[in-house]
Parts: structure tokens; C-alpha cells; sequence
């Protein structure tokens, strides 16, 4: 599959198979999304995989009626978390730039599109999940305080195949200043 296929043609999917994802795949999809750039290589994000018990636990504690549904039906839900206070920051602890401490949020959302389009081109299926209180998740995860939770990521073996929602034009998004 070539980048503009992979990109294009990956969809958030909300209907999963029974099928587990193998953990050699999953770690075939991280393997990749290593890869993705980040504040001075800071390469801030972690990806926990939650199956069993501990996904229910999370549908059931920590997003809303729509999310829990989806994570319900799919057999993992990878929390991608990140190490605080790196991405964006000086050494002494300051921030770098006047996005404070922003951009360890952007570059977490690339590491999540790097490892969705990863998951899509070895054929599972993902939908990246906003949608969750912060502080609950942190709490199942007893996660320490120097780690965040950018966001939650449901992953399996596509069930459906969902057409794209209508995309802007080009020239809505494109424009030229000289
Ligand atoms: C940051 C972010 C948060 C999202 N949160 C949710 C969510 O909580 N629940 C959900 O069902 N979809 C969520 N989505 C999926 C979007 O709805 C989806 O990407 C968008 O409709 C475009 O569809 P596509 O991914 O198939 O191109 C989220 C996507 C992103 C990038």
C-alpha cells in the first residue's frame, strides 16, 4: 500500500470481528509508529493495551454511553499516554515557546495518526477516541504523575468498511500570501 492509499483510505471503524489482535501485530504497529517525528526526537508517547477485564473497566469508568459502546465491541483499546513535561519544555523545566506546554499534545496526535495508518495498512481497524475523563483513565491505570493520556485508540479487525465523511476542497484549505 503507498502513503497517499494508506491516508486516504483509512477509516475510523466502530465495528470490530470477535478476532483478538495478535500482540506480534500490535507490536508491528508500534514498531512503526516509532517512527513519527517529535519535539527535539523526545518521542514522548506510550501505548498500553488493555483487553479483558481492564477495557471494561475502562468503558464502564471513564468515557460516555457513545465511546463505552465502541470499546465494548472491540476486542483492545490502546491508551497512548506520554511523559510530561518534555516536548516543549527547556531542560530547567521552562517552556520553549509560547504554546507552553502544547506541543506535547501535537506531537502525541502524530504519533496516534502514525500508529493508526500503521494499524490500516497491516489491515486492523481503529478509531481514535477523545472523548474521556483524563483523571479517571490515569486512576485505572494507576498511572504516575509524571505520565498523561492523550488519547484512547480502539483497535481490531474491521468489521464494516465506512465510507469517508465529505472532505473539505482544496481550495477551501489552500491559500498563498507573497
Ligand atoms: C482527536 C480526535 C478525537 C476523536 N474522538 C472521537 C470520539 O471520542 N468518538 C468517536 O466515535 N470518534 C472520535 N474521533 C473520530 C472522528 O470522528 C473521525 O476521525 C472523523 O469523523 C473523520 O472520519 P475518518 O477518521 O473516518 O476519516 C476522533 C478523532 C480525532 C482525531
Amino acid at each position: 500500500m503507498n502513503a497517499i492509499d494508506c491516508i486516504k483510505g483509512r477509516r475510523s471503524v466502530r465495528e470490530f470481528t470477535p478476532e483478538p489482535v495478535s500482540h506480534d501485530l500490535l507490536a508491528e504497529v508500534v514498531e512503526v509508529a516509532r517512527f513519527a517525528p517529535s519535539w527535539k526526537n523526545t518521542q514522548i508517547s506510550r501505548y498500553v493495551a488493555l483487553e479483558g477485564d481492564m477495557k471494561a473497566k475502562l468503558a464502564a469508568e471513564c468515557v460516555g454511553e457513545w465511546n463505552a459502546n465502541i470499546i465494548n465491541k472491540a476486542p483492545m483499546v490502546v491508551v497512548q499516554t506520554f511523559v510530561k513535561n518534555r516536548s516543549g519544555f527547556e531542560r530547567d523545566g521552562s517552556f520553549t515557546t509560547s504554546k507552553e506546554d502544547r506541543w506535547q499534545n501535537f506531537d502525541a496526535g502524530i504519533a496516534a495518526e502514525a500508529f493508526c495508518l500503521a494499524a490500516h495498512e497491516k489491515g486492523l481497524g481503529t478509531v481514535i477516541l477523545g472523548m474521556f475523563e483524563d483523571d479517571k483513565v490515569a486512576s485505572v491505570l494507576s498511572l504516575s504523575e509524571d505520565m498523561g493520556v492523550a488519547s484512547l485508540i480502539a483497535i481490531g479487525h474491521p468489521a464494516v468498511s465506512p465510507e469517508a465523511p465529505k472532505r473539505k476542497e482544496v481550495s477551501d484549505l489552500l491559500s498563498y500570501m507573497s
